[in-house]
């Protein structure tokens, strides 16, 4: 039946079967197969082979010789040397063309898909005839351009809603969205979806019979969306205003993509496709060179190199994770565990009484019942899902493990105990991770006889939903526990930063001055609704005043305590919260905070704070100014993490704001926009808000150094 490969190319290779070209895409040197003009030019050789049916081919199928990627799309690199919208406007148009001749071939062409589909990846898919995808949990279809602040400028935008209807490509294109092979399946995008073991005999079988005229193709409108009631006068244009109203309430106006996709969708998706393509190509370029996109791009490599493992001596290795367990029920301890599960680690999840484990467990198996439903896992899975996550009261099983992770009560004696009792059940390599946020890892490396395997593992709550985990790296910590900690991170679908175990370490100690002066703003009489407001214009998630309600001031007031008690020499300190608190409140989960709340929901400001604080609510300095004294202080903290060597990289700074609190992503991180405002401008400002509020404004020495030398973060 198959026969062997008729010959090889670098990147696609050409095997026949049964009258039917099957081109092998593995594009070699590269972990992921991505778009670039010399991979255009071998499809261009293969297309002509095609067109001229060598070897009595009748038609073609298109698979990926990289397990769990067909094609990740355009190669992202390309986008970060463009410095002229003409430049990208040809890029794009070059892959159109691309797409424009795999969509014309004489013979049909199967789309074989496995592993990701994506950008311009999914955009050549759509240029096929008939798409097969393989159902496996790695193969996902999406658009994510818009997440690098672009929009799909390889077709996408004009094929996409001619295939599946305009509403529903847009929710794709807008968000970004993945899609698993059956949701694909269900909106039209896949034709098929069959096991991945037969995806190849599949798709050579449908290439034959839409050769043979047995199976019709599937393919995009000419103009206009294939469903029907977006034909009906006027559809269209309401799915239009509605997305557009829902773009700008989400990104508040911060984002051109995806209006960009809203404009060029709304002129294009019922004029001829040649007339929508220029347009695409025209708005593709536009959004290429825009400050959102440099920053969202740059967010992308700055994420995958955070990622990168950390360098081990020769001949250390660090084992993967595959038991571990999470000592403290409470709800990082049971968020810890789920998410752990959910990623293939069998999890014991320990208390000391059966009551706070129930509690703890039901907190978890709630998290993987979602996670389930999510996934619509079948019935096997789930219940491999559930049997990986099982209580104890005891350390049993601690010997098999290769990590525990500590969350119990936030108290320094405490957690030395347990880190006691840990060491003494636990086999000598298992690495011992504290879950803390203000406790040194120093102190709890002393509690025990091999320090050199206790690390911190720093999450975010709540822990299903945060990306990001700060891995502690103690002086005392082997290289073999650090690389440990990232990798189980990474495993668990976070991105890690490695962090030095100095106060706040890196997220909270930025986060430091900004609450600060929040605080020293209100008690100046600035309203709240102003200060929030100003934090939210800028593109935080939320405003400060929010965030310490969200928090809890218990624990904001704990994480400030320790920062004051390291760095409080540099002046001007608030004791809000310790005069809130005397009243009771503890933000959100009392129900009494800075606002006020009606069973569970947030109302207003609650007046009677003022009072407490002897302040009277008056004007608000123009929001610039707030803006300034809120995120300046933030800047400037950031860079003196990376002076005192707390992280190692602007990347790994940047990385570390937009994934731990949501710095604005279009701002790139902290380093990324000093970059972009600079340095000495910055410098400046900071110097003009000393003069005014004090030495907590003061420049450090790594800013003003780099400033005066016109140096930047980035190259
Ligand atoms: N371009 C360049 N490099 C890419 C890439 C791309 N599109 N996609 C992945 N890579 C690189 C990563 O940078 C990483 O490199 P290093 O190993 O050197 O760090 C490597 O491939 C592996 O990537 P991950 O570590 O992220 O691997 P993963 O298995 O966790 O994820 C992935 C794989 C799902 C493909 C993920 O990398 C991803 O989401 N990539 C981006 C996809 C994307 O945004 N595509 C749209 C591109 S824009 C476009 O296509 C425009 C257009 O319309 C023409």
């Amino acid at each position: 039946m198959a026969t062997a490969a008729a010959s090889q190319a670098a990147a696609l290779r050409w095997e026949v079967e049964d009258g039917v070209a099957v081109l092998v895409l593995d594009v070699p040197g590269r972990p992921v197969n991505v778009l670039s003009p010399e991979l255009t030019r071998e499809f261009e050789r293969a297309l002509e082979r095609l067109a001229r049916r060598e070897d009595g081919v009748r038609a073609a199928v298109l698979l990926s010789g990289k397990p769990g990627v067909w094609i990740a799309g355009a190669d992202i690199d390309l986008f970060r040397t463009l410095t002229r919208p003409e430049e990208a406007e040809a890029l794009s148009r070059h892959a159109q063309e691309l797409m424009n001749r795999l969509a014309a071939l004489p013979v049909p062409l199967v789309a074989a898909i496995e592993g990701v589909a994506l950008g311009g990846g999914l955009e050549l898919a759509l240029a096929c005839s008939y798409r097969v995808a393989a159902d496996t949990p790695k193969t996902r279809l999406g658009l994510p351009e818009v997440q690098l602040g672009l929009l799909p400028g390889a077709g996408g935008t004009q094929r996409l809603p001619r295939l599946i209807g305009v509403r529903s490509a847009l929710d794709l294109m807008l968000t970004g969205r993945q899609l698993d092979p059956r949701r694909a399946s269900k909106l039209g995008l896949v034709d098929e979806v069959v096991p991945a073991p037969i995806l190849r005999r599949i798709a050579v079988q449908r290439a034959r019979e839409l050769a043979d005229g047995q199976r019709a193709p599937h393919l995009p409108r000419e103009r206009g969306s294939p469903v029907a009631w977006e034909r009906v006068p006027g559809a269209v244009a309401l799915v239009l205003r509605q997305a557009r109203a829902q773009v700008v309430r989400q990104t508040k106006g911060h984002y051109p993509a995806p209006l960009r996709i809203l404009e060029v969708v709304g002129r294009t998706w019922n004029r001829p496709l040649a007339e929508g393509l220029r347009e695409e190509a025209r708005a593709f370029g536009a959004l290429a060179v825009t400050p959102e996109s440099r920053a969202l791009v740059h967010i992308f490599f700055a994420s995958n190199r955070a990622k990168e493992d950390p360098p081990l001596p020769p001949g250390v290795r660090a084992p993967t994770v595959q038991r571990m367990m999470v000592v403290g029920a409470g709800f990082m301890g049971a968020g810890i565990a789920a998410v752990s599960a959910q990623n293939g680690i069998r999890v014991r999840l320990k208390d000391v009484n059966a009551e706070a484990l129930g509690r703890g467990l039901r907190t978890a198996r709630q998290l993987l019942e979602a996670y389930a439903q999510r996934r619509r896992l079948p019935r096997w899975e789930r219940t491999k899902l559930f049997d990986r996550l099982q209580p104890t009261l005891r350390y049993n099983g601690l010997r098999h493990a290769e990590l525990v992770v500590e969350a119990v009560f936030e108290d320094v004696e405490l957690k030395r105990h347990v880190f006691r009792e840990l060491e003494a059940a636990a086999a000598p390599t298992t690495v011992l991770a504290s879950n803390t946020s203000t406790i040194p890892i120093a102190r709890l490396a002393e509690a025990v006889q091999r320090p050199e395997r206790v690390i911190g593992l720093h999450f975010f709550s709540p822990v299903e939903r945060m990306p990001l985990v700060e891995v502690i790296v103690p002086s005392t910590a082997a290289p073999a526990a650090v690389a440990l900690g990232h990798r189980y991170v990474k495993a668990i679908g976070k991105t890690p930063i490695r962090v030095a175990d100095r106060p706040g370490f890196y997220v909270n100690r930025i986060l430091g001055p900004y609450v600060q002066e929040a605080l020293l703003l209100l008690e100046s009489g600035v309203p709240i609704e102003a200060i929030d407001a100003a934090a939210v214009a800028w593109g935080l998630p939320v405003g400060p005043i929010t965030l310490l309600d969200e928090v809890g001031l218990d624990v904001a007031q704990k994480s400030g305590e320790i920062l004051r008690q390291a760095f409080g020499d540099r002046g001007a300190a608030s004791d809000a919260l310790a005069r809130l608190m005397a009243d009771g409140r503890l933000g959100r989960k009392n129900g009494r905070g800075f606002f006020r709340y009606e069973a569970g929901k947030r109302r207003g400001v609650d007046a009677e704070v003022y009072r407490l604080l002897g302040v009277q609510p008056g004007a608000a300095p123009p929001t610039p100014e707030l803006q300034d004294r809120l995120v300046l202080p933030l800047l400037n903290e950031a860079v003196r993490a990376l002076e005192e060597g707390v992280i190692d990289s602007p990347d790994v700074g940047d990385i570390g704001a937009v994934f731990g609190f949501g710095f604005p992503p279009f701002r790139g991180g902290p380093f990324w926009h000093l970059d972009q405002v600079g340095l000495s401008t910055v410098v400046a400002r900071l110097e003009e808000l000393t003069r005014r509020f004090g030495r907590r404004f003061e420049p450090t020495a790594l800013l003003r150094a780099k400033a005066e030398r016109g140096e930047r973060f980035y190259a």
